[in-house]
């Protein structure tokens, strides 16, 4: 369990916990409207090393962000450019960012195909409000609930 006290600590922590994936993770995000789901995708898609700006995509269901492993010209620079090791990083291509605020259970989500993205082992996928598409998760997502703490600007992250 860790608090942050502000947007710019939820992103880094996000950042972080980004620099530990090795692609093929799902990723289930919980909690309410405001504790910071989209912040936390936010900071995850900067640690990958996304270059597009993340919008929500509530309507859309589903975005797909392409990983952009930015080309060093010594390699030993690689890994600053990366920030973790590069390659590890390689292995990731794209993000999924799935929105499930709308829905009322997952089919929709198998409907446009989901389950081929969820296989793919270079592919990380986010999914906001996972508690709603509950029946369509993997066994193996790692849950991260976001709650708001006791002051305006504090939000209690549990990763499981
Ligand atoms: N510690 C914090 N972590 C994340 N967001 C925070 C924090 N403190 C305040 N906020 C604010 O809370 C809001 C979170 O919004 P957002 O990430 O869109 O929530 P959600 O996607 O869960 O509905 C933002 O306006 C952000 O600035
Ligand atoms: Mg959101």
């Amino acid at each position: 369990m860790i608090i942050t006290k502000s947007e710019k600590e939820t992103m880094t922590l996000a950042k972080k916990f980004a620099s530990q994936l090795k692609g093929g993770e799902v990723i289930a995000l919980i909690g309410e409207l405001g504790a910071g789901k989209t912040v936390f995708i936010k900071g995850l898609a900067k640690g990958l090393g996304v270059k597009q700006t993340i919008t929500s995509p509530t309507f859309v269901l589903m975005k797909i962000y392409p990983v952009k492993c930015r080309k060093a010209a010594i390699p030993l620079l690689a890994g600053l450019f990366n920030r973790v090791n590069p390659v590890k990083r390689k292995k990731i291509k794209y993000l999924c960012h799935i929105d499930a605020y709308r829905l009322k259970n997952g089919q929709e989500l198998i409907g446009i195909g989901l389950n081929d993205w969820l296989s793919r082992s270079d592919v990380i996928t986010v999914i906001e409000w996972a508690d709603r598409v509950r029946e369509i998760l993997p066994k193996k997502s790692i849950k991260i609930r976001l709650n708001y703490g006791k002051k305006e600007d504090e939000r209690i992250v549990e990763i499981t």
